[in-house]
């Protein structure tokens, strides 16, 4: 079993939940940040949770490559769960070097390191993402991957390709890398005791922090994007997942990463689709109010429905 785990991007919202996660089962964290996307809310949220004050924390850019390799320096790294990327979609077609550069470099650099120093097990975040609109539905680990439409996507796939590589690279090597690619649907909730959660800078891309914070009334409305998809009410079907499900994912792919051979890839997802009215309507009857909507267009890129199979990772 990986002892002590690098959680790089761990004051975010899934890194922070997984950190959590990874010190209840006993391993031992180090967690490196760049707070691009975050403050350290969540950070002294995970301290409050777990009652430790001395998770060690690096505030650094994991596209520094001097830096990477100062916290492998100064510990002896088993496996590092690499979270730091940017995730806007729309973002990134607009600015697709940044996104290239960031997502890109930052993996490359956890790679060449992690290898350098001896070797390690590596978890990539990937994405539901690399599935694109699927011609079947749910869709399993074989379900091809289709063209990313931004650069955020191709960013995904193009990692999932690096380490696929290097794992079949250092495999017979002094620094063995071994490796996993979860392709997450989508993310939503909480931790129960409400220390952490999606916190995101500005105005939140993704459905549930928009729902909450119209729910708080900090935004006016939500937008709808489109209720002439071809679903059962005309909106956007997702895979939502809850995050501390998805955290407790993470803990058993580390100890699958320990025994497999080759890059292995695993959906994190429930298995189940719903729309964007089921979600909104939930979350009125749980909150207990009704939240302010509107039919917008269509958001350019987006696709009517995905799902995951998630039984592979179920039976493993
Ligand atoms: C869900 C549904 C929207 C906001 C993206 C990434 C994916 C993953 C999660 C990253 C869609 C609709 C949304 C709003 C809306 N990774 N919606 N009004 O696009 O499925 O996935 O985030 O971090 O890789 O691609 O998630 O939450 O943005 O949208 O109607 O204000 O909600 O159209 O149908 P998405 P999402």
């Amino acid at each position: 079993m990986s002892k002590k785990v690098l959680v790089s991007g761990g004051a975010g919202y899934i890194g922070s939940h997984v950190t959590v996660e990874l010190i209840a089962a006993g391993y031992e964290v180090v967690v490196a940040d760049n707070l691009s996307n975050c403050d350290l809310t969540c950070f002294e949220g995970v301290k409050k949770i777990t009652g430790r004050d001395d998770i060690p924390f690096y505030q650094i850019d994991c596209c520094d490559y001097a830096s990477v390799d100062k916290v492998f320096t100064e510990h002896k790294i088993d496996a590092v769960i690499h979270f730091a990327a940017f995730k806007a979609v729309g973002e990134s077609v607009a600015e697709p070097i940044m996104y290239y550069r960031n997502n890109l470099v930052s993996f490359l650099n956890i790679l060449e390191v992690a290898k350098n120093h001896g070797g390690c097990n590596v978890l990539f975040s990937s994405s539901a993402t690399v599935y694109g609109e699927a011609e079947v539905l749910p869709v399993t680990e074989q379900t091809p991957r289709l063209p990313a439409t931004s650069p955020y996507g191709n960013t995904k796939q193009m990692c999932e390709d690096i380490l696929r590589d290097v794992v079949a690279a250092t495999a017979a090597s002094e620094g063995v890398v071994k490796g996993i690619a979860l392709r997450y649907f989508n993310p939503i909730g909480a931790h129960p005791s409400a220390l952490i959660g999606e916190l995101p800078r500005g105005v939140p891309n993704n459905l549930v922090p928009f729902i909450t914070q119209t729910a708080i009334g900090k935004r006016e409305c939500l937008s709808i994007f489109g209720n002439d998809y071809p679903t059962a009410d005309g909106t956007g079907v997702r895979d939502y997942i809850h995050v501390v499900d998805l955290a407790i994912g993470h803990l058993h792919a580390l100890k699958k990463v320990c025994s497999g051979t080759g890059l292995n890839i695993y959906n994190l997802g429930t298995g189940n689709g719903y729309s964007v009215l089921e979600v909104l309507r939930a979350f009125e009857k749980a909150c207990g109010h009704p939240i302010k909507f509107e039919i917008a267009p269509r958001r350019p890129g987006d696709i009517a429905t995905c799902f995951s199979d998630p039984s592979k990772a179920k039976a493993e």
